[in-house]
Protein backbone atom coordinates (compact mmCIF):
# COMPACT_ATOMS: atom_id res chain seq x y z
CA UNK A 1 0.00 0.00 0.00
CA UNK A 2 1.27 3.69 -1.32
CA UNK A 3 1.19 6.62 0.84
CA UNK A 4 -2.36 8.29 1.14
CA UNK A 5 -3.27 11.00 -0.76
CA UNK A 6 -6.24 12.49 0.99
CA UNK A 7 -8.55 14.44 -1.42
CA UNK A 8 -9.12 18.21 -1.01
CA UNK A 9 -12.19 18.36 -3.35
CA UNK A 10 -12.27 21.49 -5.52
CA UNK A 11 -15.86 23.36 -4.70
CA UNK A 12 -15.53 24.65 -8.23
CA UNK A 13 -15.24 22.23 -11.01
CA UNK A 14 -15.49 22.81 -14.94
CA UNK A 15 -19.11 22.49 -15.22
CA UNK A 16 -20.38 19.11 -16.42
CA UNK A 17 -21.39 20.71 -20.10
CA UNK A 18 -18.43 21.76 -20.42
CA UNK A 19 -16.57 18.73 -19.29
CA UNK A 20 -18.53 17.39 -21.89
CA UNK A 21 -17.64 19.57 -24.69
CA UNK A 22 -13.91 18.84 -24.12
CA UNK A 23 -14.53 15.17 -24.02
CA UNK A 24 -16.21 15.15 -27.17
CA UNK A 25 -12.91 16.19 -28.53
CA UNK A 26 -10.26 16.41 -26.37
CA UNK A 27 -7.29 16.97 -28.28
CA UNK A 28 -3.65 16.60 -26.75
CA UNK A 29 -2.46 18.09 -23.61
CA UNK A 30 -5.01 21.40 -23.97
CA UNK A 31 -7.52 20.66 -21.24
CA UNK A 32 -7.03 19.15 -17.70
CA UNK A 33 -8.94 17.76 -15.38
CA UNK A 34 -9.58 19.31 -11.91
CA UNK A 35 -7.28 18.28 -9.31
CA UNK A 36 -3.97 17.58 -8.93
CA UNK A 37 -1.66 15.30 -6.86
CA UNK A 38 1.62 16.73 -4.85
CA UNK A 39 3.94 15.44 -2.55
CA UNK A 40 7.11 17.56 -1.17
CA UNK A 41 10.52 16.14 -0.31
CA UNK A 42 12.92 17.78 2.07
CA UNK A 43 15.86 15.83 3.50
CA UNK A 44 14.76 16.67 6.84
CA UNK A 45 11.12 15.10 6.32
CA UNK A 46 11.91 12.85 3.11
CA UNK A 47 8.47 12.91 1.54
CA UNK A 48 5.26 14.41 2.89
CA UNK A 49 2.51 16.54 2.50
CA UNK A 50 0.59 14.01 -0.03
CA UNK A 51 -2.20 15.10 -1.01
CA UNK A 52 -5.11 16.00 -3.96
CA UNK A 53 -5.87 19.42 -3.96
CA UNK A 54 -7.98 21.59 -7.03
CA UNK A 55 -6.08 21.82 -9.59
CA UNK A 56 -3.72 25.30 -9.85
CA UNK A 57 -0.70 27.57 -10.54
CA UNK A 58 2.84 26.51 -8.51
CA UNK A 59 4.22 29.60 -6.91
CA UNK A 60 8.14 29.06 -7.20
CA UNK A 61 10.72 31.76 -6.21
CA UNK A 62 12.62 33.13 -9.01
CA UNK A 63 15.60 31.51 -8.10
CA UNK A 64 14.22 27.85 -7.73
CA UNK A 65 16.22 25.14 -9.05
CA UNK A 66 14.39 23.84 -11.71
CA UNK A 67 14.09 26.89 -13.72
CA UNK A 68 18.00 27.24 -14.19
CA UNK A 69 19.57 24.18 -14.16
CA UNK A 70 16.63 22.22 -15.51
CA UNK A 71 16.42 19.46 -12.53
CA UNK A 72 13.22 17.82 -13.53
CA UNK A 73 12.08 14.29 -14.59
CA UNK A 74 8.59 13.17 -15.84
CA UNK A 75 6.57 10.22 -16.68
CA UNK A 76 3.37 9.66 -19.25
CA UNK A 77 1.41 6.93 -19.18
CA UNK A 78 -3.08 6.20 -19.86
CA UNK A 79 -6.30 5.77 -18.00
CA UNK A 80 -7.95 3.20 -20.22
CA UNK A 81 -12.15 3.26 -19.93
CA UNK A 82 -13.61 -0.19 -20.31
CA UNK A 83 -17.21 -1.49 -21.56
CA UNK A 84 -18.28 -2.16 -18.30
CA UNK A 85 -17.39 1.13 -17.10
CA UNK A 86 -14.06 -0.14 -15.09
CA UNK A 87 -10.70 1.88 -15.64
CA UNK A 88 -7.33 0.34 -16.17
CA UNK A 89 -3.72 1.70 -16.39
CA UNK A 90 -1.09 -0.15 -18.36
CA UNK A 91 1.81 -1.52 -16.79
CA UNK A 92 2.02 1.61 -14.55
CA UNK A 93 4.88 -0.08 -12.54
CA UNK A 94 7.21 0.08 -15.14
CA UNK A 95 6.75 3.62 -15.29
CA UNK A 96 7.00 3.80 -11.24
CA UNK A 97 10.35 2.43 -11.90
CA UNK A 98 11.54 4.48 -14.89
CA UNK A 99 10.99 7.42 -12.62
CA UNK A 100 13.13 5.89 -9.72
CA UNK A 101 15.88 5.67 -12.54
CA UNK A 102 15.43 8.73 -13.86
CA UNK A 103 15.55 10.67 -9.97
CA UNK A 104 18.92 8.40 -10.14
CA UNK A 105 20.49 10.00 -12.71
CA UNK A 106 18.65 13.61 -12.47
CA UNK A 107 19.86 14.04 -8.09
CA UNK A 108 16.65 13.86 -7.59
CA UNK A 109 15.12 12.09 -4.53
CA UNK A 110 13.68 8.53 -5.07
CA UNK A 111 9.94 8.29 -5.17
CA UNK A 112 8.81 5.02 -3.96
CA UNK A 113 7.12 2.89 -6.39
CA UNK A 114 3.66 2.51 -4.48
CA UNK A 115 3.93 6.06 -3.55
CA UNK A 116 3.87 7.04 -7.29
CA UNK A 117 1.18 4.49 -8.05
CA UNK A 118 -0.68 6.20 -5.10
CA UNK A 119 -0.40 9.21 -6.51
CA UNK A 120 -1.71 8.69 -9.72
CA UNK A 121 -4.62 6.41 -8.67
CA UNK A 122 -6.12 8.76 -6.37
CA UNK A 123 -5.82 11.47 -9.18
CA UNK A 124 -7.67 9.11 -11.05
CA UNK A 125 -10.84 8.37 -8.62
CA UNK A 126 -11.00 11.83 -8.23
CA UNK A 127 -11.60 12.82 -11.38
CA UNK A 128 -12.96 9.71 -12.71
CA UNK A 129 -15.61 11.69 -14.62
CA UNK A 130 -12.73 12.74 -16.70
CA UNK A 131 -11.72 9.37 -17.79
CA UNK A 132 -13.61 9.17 -21.34
CA UNK A 133 -16.36 6.80 -22.59
CA UNK A 134 -15.07 3.26 -24.18
CA UNK A 135 -15.39 2.63 -27.44
CA UNK A 136 -12.99 4.62 -29.19
CA UNK A 137 -9.52 5.47 -28.92
CA UNK A 138 -10.09 8.25 -26.01
CA UNK A 139 -7.88 7.78 -22.75
CA UNK A 140 -7.02 9.69 -19.73
CA UNK A 141 -3.42 10.96 -20.45
CA UNK A 142 -1.79 10.83 -16.63
CA UNK A 143 1.70 12.96 -15.99
CA UNK A 144 3.53 12.59 -13.08
CA UNK A 145 6.67 14.96 -12.40
CA UNK A 146 9.02 15.88 -10.39
CA UNK A 147 11.23 19.26 -9.63
CA UNK A 148 13.45 21.38 -7.79
CA UNK A 149 11.94 24.23 -6.28
CA UNK A 150 14.36 25.10 -3.60
CA UNK A 151 15.43 28.76 -3.63
CA UNK A 152 19.12 28.75 -4.31
CA UNK A 153 21.44 29.95 -7.07
CA UNK A 154 24.13 27.18 -6.56
CA UNK A 155 25.03 23.88 -9.03
CA UNK A 156 23.97 21.89 -6.35
CA UNK A 157 21.05 18.63 -5.69
CA UNK A 158 17.97 20.85 -4.51
CA UNK A 159 16.75 20.06 -0.83
CA UNK A 160 13.22 21.32 -1.70
CA UNK A 161 11.31 19.36 -4.29
CA UNK A 162 7.82 18.31 -5.65
CA UNK A 163 6.28 15.73 -6.96
CA UNK A 164 3.10 16.25 -9.14
CA UNK A 165 0.49 14.39 -10.79
CA UNK A 166 -2.05 16.04 -13.41
CA UNK A 167 -4.09 14.73 -16.06
CA UNK A 168 -5.69 15.34 -19.43
CA UNK A 169 -8.21 13.56 -21.46
CA UNK A 170 -6.58 12.69 -24.81
CA UNK A 171 -8.53 12.13 -28.49
CA UNK A 172 -6.98 9.09 -30.80
CA UNK A 173 -3.64 9.66 -31.36
CA UNK A 174 -5.01 8.79 -35.45
CA UNK A 175 -8.26 10.68 -35.61
CA UNK A 176 -8.88 9.68 -39.12
CA UNK A 177 -7.24 6.00 -39.28
CA UNK A 178 -3.66 4.70 -38.56
CA UNK A 179 -1.42 6.50 -40.98
CA UNK A 180 2.00 6.88 -41.59
CA UNK A 181 4.76 9.15 -40.85
CA UNK A 182 7.83 9.85 -42.26
CA UNK A 183 10.78 10.70 -40.26
CA UNK A 184 13.84 13.57 -40.76
CA UNK A 185 16.95 11.93 -40.31
CA UNK A 186 19.08 14.85 -38.50
CA UNK A 187 22.43 14.79 -39.22
CA UNK A 188 23.47 18.13 -37.19
CA UNK A 189 21.40 17.22 -33.65
CA UNK A 190 21.82 13.93 -31.90
CA UNK A 191 19.89 13.22 -28.86
CA UNK A 192 22.52 11.57 -26.18
CA UNK A 193 25.34 10.56 -25.56
CA UNK A 194 27.25 7.37 -23.99
CA UNK A 195 27.13 8.66 -20.05
CA UNK A 196 24.72 11.69 -21.06
CA UNK A 197 20.91 11.41 -19.55
CA UNK A 198 19.62 9.88 -22.86
CA UNK A 199 18.06 7.09 -20.79
CA UNK A 200 16.30 9.87 -18.18
CA UNK A 201 13.18 11.29 -19.13
CA UNK A 202 14.07 14.47 -18.11
CA UNK A 203 12.79 18.06 -19.21
CA UNK A 204 16.56 19.06 -20.67
CA UNK A 205 16.28 16.38 -23.31
CA UNK A 206 12.95 17.38 -24.79
CA UNK A 207 14.32 20.92 -24.62
CA UNK A 208 17.48 19.95 -26.69
CA UNK A 209 15.34 17.70 -29.33
CA UNK A 210 12.75 21.22 -30.22
CA UNK A 211 15.43 22.44 -32.78
CA UNK A 212 15.25 19.29 -34.34
CA UNK A 213 11.99 19.45 -34.34
CA UNK A 214 11.81 22.73 -36.42
CA UNK A 215 14.23 21.01 -38.37
CA UNK A 216 12.05 18.38 -39.55
CA UNK A 217 9.18 20.67 -39.89
CA UNK A 218 11.10 22.42 -42.54
CA UNK A 219 11.82 19.69 -44.64
CA UNK A 220 8.03 18.04 -43.83
CA UNK A 221 8.27 15.73 -41.30
CA UNK A 222 6.22 15.20 -38.21
CA UNK A 223 9.37 14.11 -35.95
CA UNK A 224 12.90 13.37 -35.87
CA UNK A 225 15.05 10.23 -36.24
CA UNK A 226 18.10 10.53 -33.99
CA UNK A 227 21.32 8.99 -35.20
CA UNK A 228 24.05 7.99 -32.43
CA UNK A 229 26.63 10.50 -34.60
CA UNK A 230 26.41 13.94 -36.30
CA UNK A 231 27.41 14.21 -39.50
CA UNK A 232 24.60 11.63 -41.07
CA UNK A 233 26.15 8.90 -40.15
CA UNK A 234 26.19 5.78 -37.11
CA UNK A 235 23.51 3.79 -35.55
CA UNK A 236 19.76 4.67 -35.68
CA UNK A 237 18.76 5.59 -31.95
CA UNK A 238 14.87 6.60 -31.41
CA UNK A 239 12.36 9.13 -32.63
CA UNK A 240 11.02 12.37 -30.55
CA UNK A 241 9.00 10.45 -28.12
CA UNK A 242 9.31 6.55 -29.77
CA UNK A 243 11.08 3.66 -30.16
CA UNK A 244 12.32 2.56 -33.27
CA UNK A 245 11.54 -1.34 -34.24
CA UNK A 246 11.68 -2.97 -37.99
CA UNK A 247 10.45 -6.00 -39.83
CA UNK A 248 12.59 -8.18 -41.78
CA UNK A 249 12.24 -10.35 -44.64
CA UNK A 250 13.54 -13.18 -42.78
CA UNK A 251 10.98 -12.67 -39.80
CA UNK A 252 13.20 -10.49 -37.49
CA UNK A 253 11.44 -7.34 -34.87
CA UNK A 254 14.97 -5.73 -34.56
CA UNK A 255 14.87 -2.42 -32.20
CA UNK A 256 18.24 -0.54 -31.08
CA UNK A 257 20.03 -1.51 -27.73
CA UNK A 258 19.37 -0.42 -24.56
CA UNK A 259 22.45 2.50 -23.54
CA UNK A 260 21.25 6.02 -24.70
CA UNK A 261 17.63 5.63 -25.65
CA UNK A 262 14.90 5.76 -23.13
CA UNK A 263 13.97 2.20 -21.79
CA UNK A 264 10.39 2.50 -23.58
CA UNK A 265 7.28 0.34 -22.13
CA UNK A 266 5.70 0.17 -25.65
CA UNK A 267 9.40 -1.09 -27.24
CA UNK A 268 9.24 -3.69 -23.80
CA UNK A 269 5.79 -5.04 -24.38
CA UNK A 270 6.22 -4.83 -28.89
CA UNK A 271 9.72 -7.22 -27.67
CA UNK A 272 7.24 -9.36 -25.55
CA UNK A 273 4.70 -9.62 -27.87
CA UNK A 274 6.52 -10.67 -31.01
CA UNK A 275 7.09 -14.08 -30.62
CA UNK A 276 2.64 -14.53 -30.95
CA UNK A 277 2.70 -12.68 -34.52
CA UNK A 278 5.75 -15.01 -35.61
CA UNK A 279 8.42 -12.40 -35.43
CA UNK A 280 11.93 -12.99 -33.54
CA UNK A 281 12.64 -9.90 -31.00
CA UNK A 282 15.99 -9.10 -31.90
CA UNK A 283 17.95 -6.07 -29.70
CA UNK A 284 21.07 -4.79 -31.71
CA UNK A 285 22.46 -1.97 -33.38
CA UNK A 286 21.26 -0.79 -36.97
CA UNK A 287 23.37 1.78 -38.90
CA UNK A 288 21.79 4.24 -41.40
CA UNK A 289 23.67 2.41 -44.16
CA UNK A 290 21.84 -0.75 -43.33
CA UNK A 291 18.51 1.13 -42.63
CA UNK A 292 18.81 2.26 -46.43
CA UNK A 293 19.73 -0.73 -48.47
CA UNK A 294 17.64 -2.63 -46.29
CA UNK A 295 14.75 -0.09 -47.22
CA UNK A 296 16.13 -0.66 -50.92
CA UNK A 297 16.73 -4.13 -51.52
CA UNK A 298 13.28 -5.03 -49.61
CA UNK A 299 15.16 -7.30 -46.74
CA UNK A 300 13.67 -4.61 -44.48
CA UNK A 301 9.87 -4.61 -44.80
CA UNK A 302 8.39 -2.41 -42.00
CA UNK A 303 9.11 0.23 -39.96
CA UNK A 304 7.37 1.90 -36.55
CA UNK A 305 7.55 3.91 -33.92
CA UNK A 306 6.45 2.97 -30.13
CA UNK A 307 5.15 4.75 -27.54
CA UNK A 308 2.28 5.57 -25.08
CA UNK A 309 0.80 8.16 -27.10
CA UNK A 310 0.20 6.82 -30.36
CA UNK A 311 1.39 3.35 -29.36
CA UNK A 312 2.73 2.52 -32.99
CA UNK A 313 2.85 4.80 -35.92
CA UNK A 314 4.21 3.35 -39.14
CA UNK A 315 7.19 4.96 -40.31
CA UNK A 316 6.78 4.65 -44.37
CA UNK A 317 9.50 6.75 -44.65
CA UNK A 318 12.65 8.89 -44.41
CA UNK A 319 14.51 11.70 -45.46
CA UNK A 320 17.92 13.13 -45.23
CA UNK A 321 20.44 16.01 -46.84
CA UNK A 322 20.58 14.18 -49.36
CA UNK A 323 18.09 11.30 -49.07
CA UNK A 324 14.74 10.33 -49.51
CA UNK A 325 12.93 7.05 -49.66
CA UNK A 326 10.26 5.11 -48.51
CA UNK A 327 10.11 1.74 -46.82
CA UNK A 328 8.22 -1.13 -48.62
CA UNK A 329 5.10 1.02 -50.93
CA UNK A 330 5.14 3.71 -48.73
CA UNK A 331 1.66 2.42 -46.70
CA UNK A 332 1.42 1.12 -43.28
CA UNK A 333 2.67 -2.31 -42.90
CA UNK A 334 0.89 -5.39 -41.90
CA UNK A 335 2.34 -6.53 -38.73
CA UNK A 336 2.50 -2.50 -37.46
CA UNK A 337 -1.12 -2.56 -37.71
CA UNK A 338 -1.63 -6.02 -36.36
CA UNK A 339 0.51 -4.96 -33.39
CA UNK A 340 -0.63 -1.75 -33.02
CA UNK A 341 -4.51 -3.00 -32.41
CA UNK A 342 -3.40 -5.77 -30.34
CA UNK A 343 -1.79 -3.71 -27.96
CA UNK A 344 -4.96 -1.45 -28.07
CA UNK A 345 -7.26 -4.39 -27.50
CA UNK A 346 -5.50 -5.70 -24.32
CA UNK A 347 -5.57 -1.92 -22.87
CA UNK A 348 -9.11 -1.18 -23.74
CA UNK A 349 -10.17 -4.82 -22.01
CA UNK A 350 -10.75 -6.40 -25.43
CA UNK A 351 -7.84 -9.49 -25.58
CA UNK A 352 -7.39 -11.62 -22.92
CA UNK A 353 -4.56 -9.73 -20.96
CA UNK A 354 -2.20 -12.96 -20.71
CA UNK A 355 1.23 -10.88 -19.62
CA UNK A 356 -0.65 -9.60 -16.16
CA UNK A 357 0.08 -5.98 -17.46
CA UNK A 358 -3.38 -4.29 -16.48
CA UNK A 359 -4.42 -3.02 -13.44
CA UNK A 360 -7.62 -1.89 -12.05
CA UNK A 361 -8.18 1.71 -10.89
CA UNK A 362 -12.08 2.02 -10.42
C1 LIG B 1 12.39 9.84 -26.11
C2 LIG B 1 11.32 8.82 -25.96
N1 LIG B 1 11.52 7.59 -26.43
C3 LIG B 1 10.60 6.62 -26.31
C4 LIG B 1 9.38 6.86 -25.68
C5 LIG B 1 8.38 5.75 -25.54
O1 LIG B 1 8.28 5.34 -24.20
P1 LIG B 1 6.94 4.71 -23.65
O2 LIG B 1 6.64 3.53 -24.50
O3 LIG B 1 7.26 4.30 -22.25
O4 LIG B 1 5.89 5.74 -23.73
C6 LIG B 1 9.11 8.13 -25.18
C7 LIG B 1 7.84 8.42 -24.52
O5 LIG B 1 7.73 8.34 -23.34
C8 LIG B 1 10.10 9.14 -25.31
O6 LIG B 1 9.87 10.37 -24.84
Amino acid sequence: MGRDFPLFRTTSPVPAAERAAILSEPGFGRHFTDHMATAVWTPADGWHEHRITPLEPFSLHPSAAVLHYAQEIFEGLKAYRHADGSVWLFRPEENARRFIRSAQRIALPELPEEDFLAGVEELIRADEQWVPASGGEESLYVRPFMFATEAFIGVRPAEQVMYSVIASPAGPYFPSGVSGVSLWVSSQYTRAAKGGTGTAKCGGNYAASLAAQIEAREHGCDQVMYLDETGGEGNLEESGTMNLCLVTSSGELVTPPLGTILEGVTRDTILALADDFGLTPVERSVSLDELRAGAADGSITEVFAAGTAAVVTPIVGFKGDDFDFLIGSGTPGKQTVALRNHVLDIQYGRAEDKHGWMRRVI
